[in-house]
């Protein structure tokens, strides 16, 4: 296919899942203010100003995206890649599902779990509905409605997002040419139902991967994704980020995609000691994860309806919490900020 072609191709897929999750979303408050019309007063209109800068900001991620395959960063392929199975499986379920969202959004219900559900030994933070999700992320339903509420919720520019680590990985990995690439280890910090280490995996064939979560639900689903890629299955662990299963300086890179706005401050320190300590002097840590207030003002209304609209108790500290400061204390250095669409991207590396 002409490259003009494929290029046309890609924005029109997107625009079609952008559209989607905008029908999604407007049926979707409108029959939840149908059934509950006390939940209308909360939700105010997106300002129309927003909405342009919102799709300016869009059409720039997705030709990062595109240009990123047309470098070989990955392959272009990738741009495709849609779990259209679970797309068919799943989306009636959101809806089935959504009646009890709606109901704990009432209650104003945060920690509703059924009694099926084994809740012991997971810190206290984590004992949440995240998103009003039925049963937190904790279980395996939970698990296949996940990337599925993302998409919705990014009008289906989540993985684009994820993308973006891509490059930063492979420019850091480069300290390493020495080794084989069957050599490199990377990990994946709370790789949830495993779509990130689907990107890397495409983008770097030969690499060892690793993932882990406290989720068993969404590891189970993550080796459901990742056993269906020929090549070596990446090693997943279920864990806590605060104490990585992994000794001190192994992974010559270290990821973790949309984890952080969802900790407590004191914990997303931890977290950081816990990468800086598993990563090899000469690695790269890379976070994607929301978009913060200091360097886009201008979404100040969508950073401040996101933990209103999605139950989201962490979120508000993390939108001014300086990351930087908090990479720097634990010893990262050459500390590069990116931004694209809905999310910022920390780049730091562990000195060699
Ligand atoms: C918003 S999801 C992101 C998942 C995935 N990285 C992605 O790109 O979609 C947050 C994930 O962090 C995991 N998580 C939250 N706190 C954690 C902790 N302390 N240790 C390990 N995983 C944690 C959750 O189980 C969940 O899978």
């Amino acid at each position: 296919m002409p490259e003009s072609l494929t290029k046309l191709t890609y924005q029109t897929f997107q625009q079609g899942k952008n559209y989607f999750g905008l029908a999604h979303k407007i049926l979707s408050s409108q029959l939840r203010n149908l059934v509950y019309p006390t939940l209308q007063q909360k939700t105010k209109p997106i300002p129309n100003e927003l909405l342009v800068k919102l799709q300016q900001r869009l059409n720039q991620l997705l030709e990062t995206d595109w240009q990123d395959a047309q470098k070989g960063v990955y392959p272009e392929s990738l741009l495709f890649d849609n779990p259209w199975q679970d797309f068919f499986s799943y989306y009636p379920l959101v809806w089935l599902d959504s009646p009890q969202i709606w109901e704990r959004l009432k209650q104003q219900n945060y920690q509703d779990f059924s009694p099926e559900i084994d809740t012991d030994g997971y810190p206290s933070y984590y004992v949440q509905n995240f998103h009003h999700q039925s049963n937190g992320y904790l279980s395996d339903l939970s698990a296949n409605l996940y990337d599925l509420q993302v998409e919705i919720l990014f009008g289906g520019a989540a993985d684009a997002m994820r993308r973006r680590i891509l490059a930063p990985l492979k420019q850091g990995l480069k300290a390493f040419d020495s080794f084989t690439p069957k050599q490199v280890r990377i990990l994946d910090v709370a790789c949830g139902t495993g779509r990130t280490l689907k990107l890397i995996r495409a983008a770097l064939p030969q690499a060892s991967l690793f993932g882990t979560d406290l989720s068993p639900a969404y590891l189970r689903k993550a080796n459901e994704l990742l056993s269906q890629i020929p090549g070596e299955l990446p090693q997943l662990l279920q864990g806590n980020a605060e104490e990585l299963p992994y000794v001190d300086n192994y992974f010559h890179a270290v990821t973790s995609v949309f984890l952080f706005h969802e900790l407590p401050a004191s914990v997303r320190q931890t977290v950081i000691e816990q990468c800086f300590r598993v990563t090899k002097p000469g690695g790269v840590f890379i976070i994607c994860d929301s978009i913060q207030l200091s360097d886009s003002p201008e979404l100040e209304y969508m950073m401040d309806s996101f933990p209103e609209t999605f139950h989201e108790p962490y979120y508000k500290h993390y939108t001014t919490d300086n990351l930087v400061e908090r990479l720097q204390r634990v010893g990262f250095e050459n500390i590069e900020i990116q931004d694209h669409f809905m999310s910022k991207y920390f780049i730091a590396h562990k000195p060699a």
